[in-house]
């Protein structure tokens, strides 16, 4: 379709927004409210333009072939104006000493668009306070422009429903739950409007006095100030005033960075900007990135502080006794090859073992298994997502053929059904979880939840149950029965697309309906309502975590999964398919990048020859041919003397593996022992040599997120003290051990995974500059796959198979003497055990400790009530930790959060492992509890979100501020550039109490 704006001819697609359009061909129009991603507002009705002659929003018009738009007429050019000079009321305008002014404040660019010299309606400040009660971002009622963009991305992308407007109030502004104090609000600190916010209405702590170069004086000066600078307007205009601000806006462009980074806490993948001077953090900003566009969770936006920390390892550090003395480089990395170098002389490479992290890059893991199998010799390396994913990785593979999610967050969004099992996804993947919930708000997805907890998604969901622990596999087993029983299968699909399907339905004999329910303990009603929905739905995605996978029967259970969304043909489309949500940031690329006992990079076997041959020749070595010990099986060879040095880095195996207590033992045990980390932590205790690494933000590199994106970060800060970033340490490590190594950047590392793994193959740099990012398997011309399996799947005659399941049931069940189930799993605020986390203070505040969950009904039978101290004890240790009532337990089911250092949970699991991978059984523990004749205080804050309440509404109603009888829509009538209506206060400074 062709229109005209301003007299020229444009192409434009049917249903686009005018907004849209007129931003693409480059034309300048104001747009206060307006932001492509949470779409219009239509609040501030400064986009006014005429169309064929009529008054429209450009934000909320969608072009129609032949309209004639004028953005600069008379009546359109008054409107705007019109409009603004209200939104403008709102807002004192003191841009030099602002910290918003940064180049991109909405407010002062468009004041400079307009040209406005001077307020026709005079601002005048609100009758409220500042409210600072968050400790990540701050709001100043008196320079909120009431847009309502942060009430929008509150209600509608994050869906966290804390935020409103009063439109009714003769003052309206921006409510935390209709009125409370942001810090006892149940605002997750998520950021999503101090993102969005164009102005410094909403501003984040960190840029506050520090972002300007005049902003950080003292309140009196900072004043006096603004009353100078509002004192000479009336004389001046704004355009000369602005154009000093700007000058201070330059001069920031020299000392202010903005470096593109990935977050380092969970898979998602978010991507954003970090602002820093010097080393300084000002902000995070998240914009463009692909997974997450302008959201972040708490952690992402706001926690940060770590990298600063006092703490922080800065020079190598080796064992003097029960010591730790700190010493230069060469001599640590000297005593790590001399002692490799013997111990592998003396008992062999398979005595050596090496674990990468998956807070690493991918390049670090390649290094490290490189180093294990070309430089050592043996296949002894592996990773952490032996602790939770590997089970998903298995079932995929049986199944469909790849280790990863067989779409993007985009499929999920485009589902008709999703259906989540074991994941509490609100917080452990906060940001993929907007999205379901925005899907599901707005768009009416269906949302079932299978979990032991009635978390926020179950809160959420159009049905929730609990299963009994550990049987999901029988239930999804049961499902998948009564469709094919009923003939709801979707047998084309089958018959095209899978093999397989007589075993399997023959393996599902045992499962009827009503075993199932008896097992479970669900009703044949529940089950059936559940199989229906899923057979109706217009495509379903299944999203799992360590709920499914840290069982005994983990990959059976993920292959049940998968196999019911093959039974019902739901892959090969958006909206469909397997979603084994991964925990760490970059846990899928480090299993992708071969840190593994049994693949080298790219899920490649270890025993295929000509796959050994394409490395030999690569790296010019022998490699060897056996799989090595996976890192349970290293724990018990350590026991079993055969394992005598390892060799770790990013990884707090000792309190994250399960049945610490006998990993603690066994770490005791080494004859040698290297740990690399940020921090001193718990495994580092148990080390000979320490050394000093880099976190995210002080190296480059990529990291591979749950979507199977790649994505580049960039540097940010120079590493703190002697700290190096871990590629290059274990680079130091090889080449004193004689591997003549010579990686300058990380991009060189690539550039040799690429050419030895078909998986990604076409994955180079530059192909991922900036938020540029590439969804694996990448071919040699850089095609990638968002979706997999749309033409075929990934297997050798590109079908699936159903994959037949037996039976099983948990281990360590709940007896006469343990008598609860214990469960656990991660939280919105803290990541893992916390070694990052809770070094932010403001993070600190709102989550201070760890507790253990308990139904109120328990509590009563116990006696117990939130502050309550208790000892947990199981079959292989205790701890002792806090009780806190809620409903989101029952009976005898207990819930631990996983963020303790002091009191793991791992302390109190097993070493009972899932049978095809050995990832250990964490949700299968029992427990007793001792009360304890001690009560303190709630280990929750009254300060913490889920005390809030929030107020859901369908965004930021601006349908209530049009029926306002002071609310006339601009007629573009000329406005006459005369005096200032209302004087400003003068003398105390309008925002006195700012
Ligand atoms: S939850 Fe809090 S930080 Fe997040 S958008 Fe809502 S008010 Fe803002
Ligand atoms: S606080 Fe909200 S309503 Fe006020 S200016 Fe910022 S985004 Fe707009
Ligand atoms: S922790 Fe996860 S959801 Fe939160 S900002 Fe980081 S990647 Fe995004
Ligand atoms: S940008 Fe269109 S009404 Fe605000």
């Amino acid at each position: 379709m062709n229109i005209t704006i301003d007299g020229s001819n444009y192409k434009v697609e049917a249903g686009e927004r005018l907004i849209d359009v007129i931003n693409r061909v480059g034309k300048e129009l104001p747009q206060v409210c307006y932001h492509r991603q949470l779409g219009p507002i239509e609040t501030c009705d400064t986009c006014l333009v005429e169309a064929n002659g009529d008054l429209v929003r450009a934000c909320a018009t969608a072009v129609a072939g032949g309209m004639r738009i004028e953005t600069k007429s008379v009546r359109a050019d008054a409107a705007q104006r019109q409009a603004f000079d209200v939104i403008l009321a709102n807002h004192m305008l003191y841009c030099t000493v602002c910290d918003n002014n940064n180049g991109n404040c909405v407010i002062h660019n468009t004041t400079k668009l307009l040209k406005v010299e001077h307020q026709e309606i005079q601002f005048q400040p609100k009758p409220y306070e500042v409210d600072a009660t968050n400790p990540f971002y701050r709001y100043d009622p008196d320079q909120c422009l009431l847009c309502g963009r942060c009430v929008e991305a509150c209600q509608n992308v994050e869906v966290n429903e804390t935020l409103s407007i009063n439109w009714e109030d003769p003052n309206p502004r921006v409510l935390w739950d209709g009125g409370k104090a942001i810090g006892e609000s149940s605002c997750v600190s998520c950021g999503h409007c101090v993102t969005v916010c164009p102005c410094n209405a909403l501003m984040e702590k960190s840029m506050l006095g520090e972002a300007g170069y005049m902003s950080g004086l003292p309140k009196p000066i900072l004043n006096g100030m603004i009353d100078v600078i509002k004192g000479i307007e009336p004389d001046t205009g704004y355009g000369m005033i602005l154009n000093v601000s700007e000058a201070e806006s330059a001069m920031r462009e020299s000392r202010t960075r903005r470096t593109k980074t990935v977050c380092t806490y969970c898979s998602v993948g978010c991507t954003f900007d970090v602002w820093t001077r010097d080393r300084h953090i000002l902000k995070v900003e998240p914009s463009e990135g692909l997974a997450n566009g302008i959201s972040t969770c708490v952690k992402g936006k706001f926690g940060w502080d770590f990298v600063n920390s006092p703490d922080r390892l800065t020079k190598p550090l080796i064992r003097e006794g029960d010591k730790f003395r700190e010493s230069t480089w060469d001599e640590a990395l000297a005593l790590v090859a001399r002692r490799f170098a013997e111990i592998k002389a003396k008992d062999g490479p398979d005595a050596l073992a090496f674990i990468s992290s998956s807070k690493c890059t991918n390049e670090e893991s390649y290094l490290m298994q490189k180093l294990a199998r070309a430089v050592i010799g043996t296949n002894n390396m592996d990773n952490c997502s032996r602790y939770c994913q590997a089970p998903a990785t298995a079932g995929l593979f049986r199944t469909v053929g790849y280790g990863g999610d067989s779409g993007s967050i985009r499929d999920i969004e485009n589902a008709g059904l999703v259906l989540i099992i074991g994941s509490n996804t609100a917080e452990a993947h906060p940001v993929l979880a907007t999205r379901v919930k925005q899907a599901h708000k707005l768009r009416g997805q269906k949302l079932v939840v299978a979990d032991l907890r009635k978390h926020e998604m179950a809160e959420r969901a159009d049905l929730f149950f609990k299963p009994k622990p550990g049987t999901d596999l029988v239930w999804l087993s049961a499902i998948a029965r009564h469709i094919l029983d009923n003939g709801l299968e979707r047998k084309e699909f089958l018959t095209q697309w899978v093999n397989g399907l007589d075993e399997y339905r023959k393996s599902l004999e045992p499962f009827t309906m009503e075993f199932a329910a008896k097992t479970c303990g669900l009703t044949i009603e529940l089950l059936k309502q559940v199989a229906h929905m899923i057979v109706e739905a217009d495509g379903v995605c299944i999203l799992w975590a360590m709920g499914i996978t840290q069982h005994s029967m983990g990959s059976d259970a993920s292959t049940a999964i998968s196999n019911l969304l093959l039974v019902t043909g739901n892959y090969m489309r958006t909206g469909t398919g397997a979603y084994p949500l991964r925990g760490h940031n970059n846990v899928q690329g480090a299993g992708d990048h071969g840190a593994a006992p049994n693949v080298l990079p790219g899920y490649q076997s270890v025993h295929d020859p000509e796959v050994r041959a394409r490395f030999e020749a690569g790296w010019k070595v022998n490699l060897p041919s056996s799989k090595g010990l996976d890192n349970h099986q290293m724990i018990d060879a350590i026991h079993a003397g055969k394992l005598k040095g390892m060799y770790i880095f990013g990884e707090e195996i000792a309190l994250v593996d399960s049945n610490a207590n006998f990993v603690q033992d066994g770490l005791a045990k080494l004859e040698f022992f290297v740990a690399q980390d940020v921090f001193f932590s718990k495994t580092c205790q148990f080390a000979d040599v320490i050394l000093p690494a880099s976190p995210s933000l002080e190296k480059e590199g990529t990291f591979t997120s749950t979507e199977r994106r790649i994505q580049r970060l960039y540097q940010v800060l120079e590493p703190l003290g002697e700290s190096r970033p871990d590629w290059r340490i274990i680079q130091d490590v090889a080449n004193h051990l004689g591997a003549n190594w010579n990686y300058q950047h990380p991009s060189e590392i690539y550039d040799e995974i690429a050419s030895l793994t078909p998986l990604f193959a076409g994955v180079t740099y530059e192909r991922m500059e900036g938020y540029k990012s590439l969804q694996w398997p990448v071919a040699p011309d850089g095609t990638d796959q968002p979706l997999l399996y749309t033409r075929k799947f990934a297997k050798p005659d590109g079908k699936a198979t159903l994959f037949p399941i037996a039976m099983s049931l948990p281990t360590d069940p709940p007896d006469q003497e343990f008598d609860l189930h214990l469960n656990n799993g991660r939280l919105l605020e803290h990541f893992h055990e916390g070694n990052m986390t809770y070094r932010s203070k403001g993070i600190r505040e709102k989550v201070p400790d760890t507790w253990v969950e308990v139904s109120p009904e328990l509590a009563k039978e116990r006696g117990v009530q939130s502050g309550t101290w208790v000892q947990l004890i199981s079959r292989y240790g205790k701890l002792r930790v806090r009780a806190l009532l809620t409903e989101r337990v029952t009976g005898k089911e207990l819930y631990m959060p996983m963020n303790s250092s002091e009191s793991p949970v791992n302390l109190l699991t097993s070493s009972y492992t899932d049978a095809v991978t050995n990832t250990p059984a964490y949700k299968e523990a029992s427990v007793r509890m001792v009360v304890l004749d001690e009560v303190g205080n709630s280990p929750l804050p009254k300060v913490n979100s889920r005390f809030g309440h929030p107020t859901p509404q369908r965004g930021v109603e601006v349908e209530r501020k049009w029926k306002r009888i002071d609310y006339e829509m601009p007629k573009g009538e000329p406005v006459p550039h005369g005096e200032p209506i209302h004087a400003a206060p003068k003398g105390q400074g309008v925002n006195g109490d700012r």
